[in-house]
């Protein structure tokens, strides 16, 4: 009988141990998991071109959650479970999510505060306004651009911030290379572009030069970037086949920041800015009544100059050098050009600074730049409608932001 005891106590004793035991270890093991899973450690560093583990040997902190969505966001925490679907549109200019479109426009002046140049690659090295993002917008792409460069991709920022009067440039600019048809689908008409707001950037890839272009779907990063953007805020803003919705084409390169909570909800219900907000044009709503002047839109002429016959130049006689003799010496040796040590030293021109940030700095090698720095942009936004064979003019044309009238530039 005490044997019998001895035994059941023990029994008990060693299922107890076992059972403590396996309960602290999947207890450490899943904290593990939502900290790696999600969060870079301060101390990682990314390893471009070594996708899966970090200098210290830890796993790839940026591993999507590839078991559905659990709105983990990158930072390890999970969105507030207080967040709920907003019941009415947000038009404030200066919240996160807005919602900007033809018909709900942001004020002529508006300019968002405190923008920063977030550090991630752009396509030109120099300062320029595009490069501006919101500070919450720009910590959040310095996070995706990260992630992605942990997976081996590289990924490069065309155009972000743009000024009421930049997109008034840009989209009449397009108008007249483009055409009103190709320009309203891809660029917005001044005071309804989320660029105005700094929480939208136009993305390309080397492997595309930059171009503004819908095949940057096909790519690597372009697919990353329809996949994962929800995991940093953003959203893919103007979806394939949405047109109808959103009013204008495919942009695979255009990503908003929204926030973490609601960009995520966007992407596990497959919804759009628009389907969200509930929005339907308003019946008194007439595109082209409202926007009638800049769409007639037509550069003023430059007057040609007269040209101002030059004067028949008269020819100046040369007169062939004859060359000091010395006594004793050959002609034929004078001092190399170059060489002369009397010659009038050239002043070195001090470089100006670039202003602005230092981010401007951090610009890896990139590609020749465009003039004018506006790789294209959405006006370009290069893409074409819907078929192939416009897609491709469209890349042949470049286009986007870019198109300053008053610079070469890479049209898309
Ligand atoms: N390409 C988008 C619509 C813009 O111009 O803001
Ligand atoms: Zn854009």
């Amino acid at each position: 009988m005490i044997k019998k005891i001895i035994i059941a106590g023990t029994a008990v004793l060693v299922i107890s141990i076992i059972g403590y035991a396996s309960l602290g270890f999947d207890s450490k093991a899943s904290d593990q998991t939502s900290e790696y899973e999600h969060t870079l450690s301060p101390n990682a560093t990314i390893s471009p071109g070594n996708p899966d583990v970090d200098d210290s040997g830890n796993n790839n902190p940026y591993i999507p959650n590839t078991e559905g969505n659990n709105n983990t966001t990158p930072n390890g925490s999970s969105p507030s479970s207080e967040w709920t679907p907003a019941t009415e549109m947000d038009l404030d200019p200066t919240s996160i999510t807005v919602f900007v479109n033809q018909e709900h426009t942001l004020p002529k002046e508006y300019v968002p505060e405190n923008m920063v140049v977030p550090d991630v690659p752009f396509d030109i090295s120099r300062y320029d306004d595009k490069k501006l993002m919101r500070p919450e917008a720009a910590r959040a792409l310095e996070d995706l651009f990260a992630a992605a460069e942990w997976e081996g991709l590289s990924l490069c920022g065309i155009s972000g911030y743009r000024s009421y009067d930049r997109q008034y440039e840009i989209f009449t600019s397009n108008l007249v290379t483009k055409g009103k048809a190709h320009t309203i689908k891809y660029s917005a008409v001044p005071g309804t572009s989320e660029h105005q707001t700094g929480l939208a950037i136009d993305l390309s890839s080397k492997s595309l030069n930059y171009k503004l272009i819908d095949t940057f779907i096909t790519t690597p990063e372009g697919q990353w970037l329809e996949e994962n953007s929800y995991r940093f805020g953003y959203i893919v803003r103007y979806p394939k086949n949405m047109t109808d919705v959103t009013g204008y084409a495919y942009e695979p390169w255009h990503i908003r920041y929204v926030g973490i909570e609601l960009a995520t909800y966007l992407y596990d219900n497959n919804l759009t800015l628009e389907e969200y907000y509930k929005y339907e044009p308003s019946p008194s709503f007439d595109f082209e009544k409202e926007y009638a002047e800049i769409l007639s839109y037509r550069p003023t002429p430059t007057p040609s100059p007269t040209p101002t016959p030059s004067p028949t130049p008269t020819p100046t006689p040369s007169v062939t050098p004859t060359p000091p003799l010395v006594e004793g010496e050959n002609p034929g040796e004078g001092p190399i050009e170059g060489e002369d040590p009397e010659e009038e030293e050239i002043p070195e021109v001090p470089v100006e600074e670039e202003p602005g940030d230092d981010n401007s700095e951090v610009t890896p090698s990139i590609p020749p730049e465009n003039t004018d720095g506006d790789n294209t942009d959405d006006s370009a936004e290069g893409a074409p409608d819907d078929s192939d064979q416009e897609s491709n003019e469209d890349s042949s044309n470049e286009l986007p932001d870019g198109t300053l009238p008053d610079v070469n530039h890479n049209n898309n």
